[in-house]
């Protein structure tokens, strides 16, 4: 179940979650197939929102993952396996990263990584799933952004087909290791991880902006947060960060 055999490398292309949605409309791509592009005109974030960066100085890719076995309410598993393989990539380069819920990764408070998984579902599993990922490598200012990269927090320039074979191995890594692990395994690895853990920080929810504590997250990934004294389970439409 190895991802990277394959790897498609694109100068120019709207989004490449959207070139693998295409590929697999053709019945043209396999399992672990990776396409990378230079330049995205029409990136995709999370919530609908745009992901804009400069063309050439970061890695966009997305992935297909087929006949994973897991179903719509284990499909969390995903998020948390694709942002500890960040996690680690980050490690490996000696950078401290935490994540962001459910899967936005951040070194001190700059955003670095942003995650969009598009699964597609049916007979209650997922049958596949596109996970696309920015990673900041080579950018040097973020105007109106809090956000970093790679050469940012290390000095130096990065070669970006190495920061994918870094992420490939990370990832394939991450994959073995959870596969066969139970959900609570994952799950407080990935809590080991998470910003604001068992801390007191500032939300907003629909009734408003308080102060709450992340006390977990559940199999299915809702956030859970102790609210006056009660806690809360949010999905990702229901609570802002205020960082
Ligand atoms: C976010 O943090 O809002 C998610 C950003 C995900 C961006 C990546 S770049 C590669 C892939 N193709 C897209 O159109 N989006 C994802």
């Amino acid at each position: 179940m190895q991802i990277g055999q394959k790897i498609i490398h694109l100068e120019s292309v709207d989004s490449t979650n959207n070139y693998v949605a295409n590929l697999i409309q053709r019945k043209e791509i396999t399992h672990g197939t990776v396409i990378m592009a230079d330049e995205q005109f029409a990136g995709k974030g999370q919530r609908g929102a745009e992901w804009h960066v400069n063309p050439g100085k970061n890695l966009t890719f997305s992935f297909l993952l087929e006949n994973i076995n897991l179903s719509i309410s284990q499909q969390f598993f995903l998020t948390q396996v694709v942002s500890l393989s960040l996690v680690n990539l980050l490690k490996k380069l000696k950078l401290t990263a935490q994540i962001k819920w459910p899967n936005d990764i951040y070194i001190n408070r700059n955003k670095i990584a942003g995650v969009l998984i598009e699964n597609q579902v049916a007979n209650g599993m997922v049958n596949k799933s596109i996970i696309g990922i920015g990673l900041n490598v080579n950018q040097q200012s973020f105007e109106g952004f809090n956000a970093t990269s790679l050469t940012l927090e290390l000095g130096q320039s990065f070669p970006l087909q190495e920061v994918l074979f870094s992420f490939i191995h990370s990832f394939n890594e991450q994959w073995l290791a959870f596969n066969n692990q139970t959900k609570q395994v994952v799950i407080n690895e990935y809590l080991s991880h998470l910003l604001n853990y068992q801390k007191i920080a500032k939300y907003m929810d629909k009734a408003g902006e308080f102060n709450g504590k992340i006390t977990g997250v559940t199999e299915a990934g809702q956030l859970q947060v102790l609210k006056e004294n009660q806690v809360n389970h949010y999905d990702i439409k229901g609570i802002k960060f205020i960082l």
